[in-house]
């Protein structure tokens, strides 16, 4: 249930687009915005090229060609998704978020569910700040202290993550919370305190322990995960699932390393907290941890959000292995493209950056290859090429192919798979339709799969429904604009870029109206996006200003708005007027060239193979009458 676009509009023109990212950057005003260094951590610069226009809600980095709206800022930095986005943006902006906010007036918890989670994170946000401030308080030679110095964890990391420590008392964090005004109720549901079981009085759930809050993209503490110092079982806490907290839906670090994964386009997924803390340490931050459990179709929806590319890095042990293997068909049903690591010289990837260092993971990492073909190899320890071999191999393979979403991966691993078995591909297309095990009709004679009975495939495992279940649910619908032409691009860049250019445009009258204009374009994105945007310009100038922003979040490639076009679409420069008028008349005649020429080819075309033909005369005679007023235009 999504929100309606009215009150999309209400929250983000109410937020102020500098001020968020100022948190990040040094934004000074320059023209007709504002200048600073781009905050985007895979792009250092010294001097500012970052532009940020509030009037039109959009930023663009001239450096990095970063560009986009507070939204899309939001996911890029902060990871949050579109909701995620507007609930905070809500929120920062005293909105309240009602009902009849949602489409349909149903939203997809109730409203009261909402203030009571809220509760439960407050709660947890006074216990992050207890534990912090308690392992602070804790003298250098205490046993915690020594174990922080032993697994060469820095005060800034200590920092950045807001790890703490439980002290070693059975009612310290429940004074704290009883100090706070926080009802036991609330501290029990959170999972911070335990009643007693003899009546009267709640307990610490975490005491001796080195604190690991879990956050939530936007920052927020869901859970926690203690360790124990040194020796004993369990060796980690994890709050249980609480109405704020589900552990397969969160991924550890998200919230520090989200603009870090976002920028380099891949994300690192390892199992544990230290791992995670000791490669963000290392320097390497684009990185998230799955807590210990196998990937979930929810965790590879929130890396899908950032990136295409990830490299699961799990340990080396029987565990990791399964959970390496159980991730890759969630992935793939995702579209993820996945590479693998197997460690082998170290325990955890915590270790083996210790150990070994940096560069040396970093080259792991370059050289990773395919998880499939890590699996595959896996698979194949005992494999003799016997045709029982195969049969038991491919049974395996099947449903990881049957939750495939990008079907050129799965053709190309079909190939290879092909070469490695030593089998034909009518061999393998055929098992892969699942009657490899259906009743014998002959050797090589492999009737229509629809009406052979499959007697092979095993009931999928849930993770594998799950993930194929996953693979259905598609994207929210975009306009597909990248595979526009470039003269049809620059049109609508530069024409989207002010009312007065706009108007360049709308306003042609006869011989070529902007009607007329509209259905020479060739791009049925870029058509839509223009007839829309001639709506709202006629009705409500002020929203015109503001469509770039709206679109970001609706084409699929929004960078193409502001790429290679010379001129800024944020505005904040100078604006020649003059330069703009003759751009836009340029643009406008080259696209009717292009549609003429196109016409011309098509009659020509037609009159070859049907030279008498009333209807295709007057076309001629209208692409005549055309070419005249092309002329007559460029005169002008
Ligand atoms: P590991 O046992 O590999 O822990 O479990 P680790 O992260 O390497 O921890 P160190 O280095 O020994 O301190 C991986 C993850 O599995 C979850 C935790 O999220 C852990 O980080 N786990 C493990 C638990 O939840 N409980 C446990 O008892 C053990
Ligand atoms: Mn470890």
């Amino acid at each position: 249930m999504g929100f309606k676009q009215e009150f999309i509009d209400k929250v983000t023109q109410a937020s102020n687009l500098v001020e968020i990212i100022s948190q990040y950057t040094t934004l000074k005003p320059s023209g007709r915005g504002h200048m600073g260094r781009c905050p985007f951590p895979d792009h250092q610069e010294k001097t500012a090229s970052f532009s940020v226009s509030e009037f039109k809600g959009v930023y663009h980095c001239f450096g990095c060609k970063k560009s986009g709206n507070v939204v899309s800022f939001l996911r890029d930095f902060n990871g949050m998704n579109f909701r995620e986005a507007i609930e905070y943006l809500a929120e920062r902006n005293g909105i309240v978020i009602t009902d009849d906010c949602y489409e349909n007036n149903r939203p997809d918890q109730p409203l009261e569910n909402k203030d009571h989670k809220k509760t439960l994170l407050h709660a947890n946000k006074i216990a992050a700040e207890f534990f912090r401030e308690s392992l602070k308080r804790q003298a250098t030679d205490s046993p915690v202290r020594q174990y922080v110095l032993k697994r060469k964890l820095n005060p800034e990391t200590l920092e950045e993550f807001q790890i703490g420590y439980a002290p070693n008392e059975w009612e310290a964090l429940a004074g704290q919370l009883n100090r706070s005004s926080i009802p036991h109720a609330v501290s029990e549901e959170a999972q911070l305190l335990k009643r007693r079981k003899e009546g009267t009085g709640y307990f610490d759930l975490f005491r001796d322990r080195l604190m690991f809050p879990i956050h939530s993209p936007t920052g927020e503490v869901l859970a926690f995960g203690g360790r124990i110092i040194e020796q004993g079982e369990p060796k980690y806490l994890n709050s249980p699932e609480t109405p704020v907290f589900h552990k397969g839906s969160v991924l550890y670090g998200l919230a520090q390393t989200a603009k870090h994964v976002r920028s380099e386009d891949l994300v690192l997924v390892v199992e544990g907290y230290m791992d995670l803390v000791s490669l963000y340490q290392a320097g390497i931050k684009n990185v998230v941890a799955t807590m210990g459990t196998a990937l979930t179709p929810d965790h590879a929806k929130l890396i899908k959000r950032l990136t295409n590319n990830v490299v699961v890095l799990f340990d080396g042990d029987d565990a990791g292995k399964m959970a390496a293997e159980r991730s890759l068909p969630i992935l793939l049903s995702q579209g993820l493209f996945p590479r693998g690591i197997t460690l082998t010289e170290a325990k955890d990837p915590d270790e083996f950056v210790i150990k070994f260092g940096l560069d040396a993971l970093k080259k792991e990492i370059e050289k990773a290859p395919d998880l499939f073909k890590v699996i595959l190899k896996s698979w194949m320890t005992e494999y003799r090429g016997e045709a029982s071999d195969k049969v038991k191999l491919v049974d395996k393979i099947k449903p990881v192919f049957d939750v495939m979403a990008d079907q050129r991966l799965k053709s190309l691993y079909a190939d290879d798979l092909c070469q490695i078995m030593g089998v034909n591909k009518d061999w393998l297309r055929n098992s892969f339709q699942g009657n490899a095990a259906g009743r014998s009709q002959g050797f090589g004679s492999f009737a229509n799969a629809n009406t052979q009975r499959n007697f092979v495939t095993e009931t999928p495992t849930p993770v594998l429904a799950a993930a194929s279940e996953a693979a259905k649910a598609d994207e929210n619908a975009q306009i597909k604009i990248s595979d526009a032409s470039k003269v049809e691009l620059m049109l609508l860049q530069n024409t989207l870029k002010s009312r007065a250019n706009f108007a360049l445009m709308s306003d042609l009258q006869e011989p070529l109206t902007f009607t007329q204009l509209l259905s020479q374009i060739k791009h049925l994105g870029v058509r839509q996006i223009l007839e829309n945007a001639e709506q709202v310009y006629r009705q409500d100038a002020e929203k015109f200003d503001r469509l770039v922003s709206q679109l970001i979040d609706k084409i699929d490639k929004p960078e193409l708005l502001f790429q290679n076009s010379k001129l800024d679409i944020a505005q904040i420069g100078e604006f020649d007027e003059e330069k703009e008028k003759k751009l836009i008349v340029d643009l406008i005649s080259r696209i009717q060239q292009e549609f003429i020429k196109d016409q011309a080819k098509r009659l020509a075309l037609d009159l070859k193979s049907n030279t008498t033909d009333a209807e295709m005369l007057r076309q001629f005679s209208e692409l005549q009458k055309s070419r005249l007023a092309l002329k007559g235009e460029s005169k002008k």
